[in-house]
């Protein structure tokens, strides 16, 4: 160790004994004699201090400093009821006095000051948080043997529909900002079988909701030899299993930010419902659901529409675990999704809805692995044959059977989290009206 954090000296054993902390002034309220002081750490953690005045004159919000003092008990003290009584301050920096994140800041401002509200104990908490969600699922991959890629960013073809993509000027050429590893993942199960990645994707979405981002970070897992049901389990298992872990050992954090939500993960429980498609409109239809047509006029949901936020929300708002739900027409579904044999207008395509109303948070299902029903997909969809010459060779050299799926991370987090906004789960979101800081 090289020095000693404030989760190290938090314990009955140091009471009484000298100790340094590095940090930040994360609050201070100055008396005449005594300064009392909270520190917070570099891993997030808080404890008071309590200081002579006179040492104090110069600190503000934010300075970095190093304070050394005796360790005492005061059950008044935050966080355990430790408190350290300075007598010597060593300070790297002062902050300027015009910090600008208060304890009460617009939504606005602390996204325009998110390189300081980073230090708030909420983005703390968030941050750790989706740092455990990172490597559970890591753990998960690597438990079951799955070999982790990391997939090209610039590329030539759209995956998910040609409104969303980034264009950028790639030396004399035009290129895009990957929508999707799947494509990349497809040509990896060849030769390391399943293969899964956790990577940036691009959408420009024009629509400001608060549950699309510019960019994401997407998992996304491909396997060779498998089927609809055998892939929907695979979510399942790798989904509850980050829960298990996040209730069980993340309980501190996910308390701090919303004390429902431990509750909430609590019931959550397999096998994860699922249904089909057409049971998902004839639900809808029978409650009168209705959505706007491209005119802007109201009308009944019928078989053939995309379920949109709306819909996804009415399905899953009195669901305590999440949904899958099968077999979308495939007139809504990109070129790759493999047609149904048992009823060719739907595609082996599954979507995971979270519950309480948060919907999708994970897209997939079987791809088509015939060369000549692919090419004819592709001629459908008006995509430039050139761009996916590479991607058809691997229908022509060995295709097989194979399934995979994308799931968005900060979806999973803004469910987990029971946050509206999915920028709040977001360190430094990007949208249609943010790309700073
Ligand atoms: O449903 P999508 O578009 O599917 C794909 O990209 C597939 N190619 C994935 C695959 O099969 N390998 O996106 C998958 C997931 C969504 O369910 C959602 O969680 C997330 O990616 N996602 C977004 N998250 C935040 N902002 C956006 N704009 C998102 N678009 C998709």
């Amino acid at each position: 160790m090289v020095f000693k954090r404030i989760s190290d000296v938090r314990t009955e054993n140091e009471i009484g004994s000298t100790v340094s902390l590095k940090g930040w002034i994360h609050r201070l309220r100055k008396q005449k004699e005594k300064t009392f002081i909270i520190l917070r750490d570099d891993r997030g953690d808080i404890i008071q201090a309590v200081c002579p005045s006179s040492l104090c004159e110069n600190l503000t919000i934010e300075s970095s400093v190093e304070i050394t003092g005796r360790l005492q008990k005061d059950n008044r003290a935050v966080e355990g009821g430790f408190e350290l009584k300075v007598d010597k301050i060593l300070v790297y920096n002062i902050a300027a006095k015009d910090y600008p994140i208060g304890e009460y800041q617009s939504d606005e401002i602390l996204l325009d000051y998110r390189h300081l509200s980073l230090r708030t104990r909420k983005m703390i908490n968030v941050g750790k948080i989706r740092a455990v969600l990172l490597k559970y699922s890591r753990d998960w991959f690597d438990k079951e043997r799955w070999v982790e890629i990391t997939p090209p960013l610039l590329v030539k073809g759209a995956v998910e529909g040609g409104a969303t993509l980034f264009e950028v000027k790639y030396f004399d050429n035009t290129v895009y900002l990957s929508q999707s590893s799947q494509l990349y993942l497809e040509s990896m199960i060849y030769s390391l079988g399943p293969v899964w990645t956790i990577s940036p994707s691009f959408r420009a979405e024009r629509s400001r909701t608060i549950r699309h981002l510019a960019e994401f970070s997407h998992l996304e897992a491909e396997i060779p030899w498998i089927g609809l049901s055998d892939l929907i389990s695979i979510q399942e298992n790798l989904v509850f299993d980050i829960i298990s872990k996040i209730r069980v050992y993340n309980k501190k954090e996910i308390e701090f930010l919303d004390k429902n939500s431990l509750d909430k993960l609590e019931v959550i429980s397999t096998p994860f419902e699922r249904i089909s498609y057409e049971n998902a409109i004839d639900k809808l239809r029978s409650k009168e659901f209705k959505i706007k047509d491209e005119e802007g006029n109201e009308r009944i949901i019928e078989w053939g529409d995309d379920l949109n936020i709306e819909s996804e929300r009415e399905l899953t708002k009195d669901k305590t675990s999440p949904i899958f739900v099968t077999e979308y027409p495939m007139k809504i579904k990109p070129f790759y999704v493999k047609q149904n044999p048992a009823d060719k207008s739907t595609g082996l395509a599954v979507d995971l809805l979270a519950p309480y109303g948060f919907g999708e948070i994970s897209g997939g299902g079987i791809r088509e692995d015939d060369l000549s029903n692919l090419k004819k997909r592709m001629d459908q969809s008006k995509l430039n044959i050139n761009d996916y010459k590479w991607y058809l060779d691997l229908r022509k050299y060995g295709s097989v059977p194979h399934g995979g799926f994308g799931l968005g991370i900060e979806r999973l987090l803004r469910w987990i989290l029971n946050f509206d906004d999915i920028k709040d789960v977001t360190l430094f979101p990007r949208t249609m009206s943010r790309v700073l800081p």
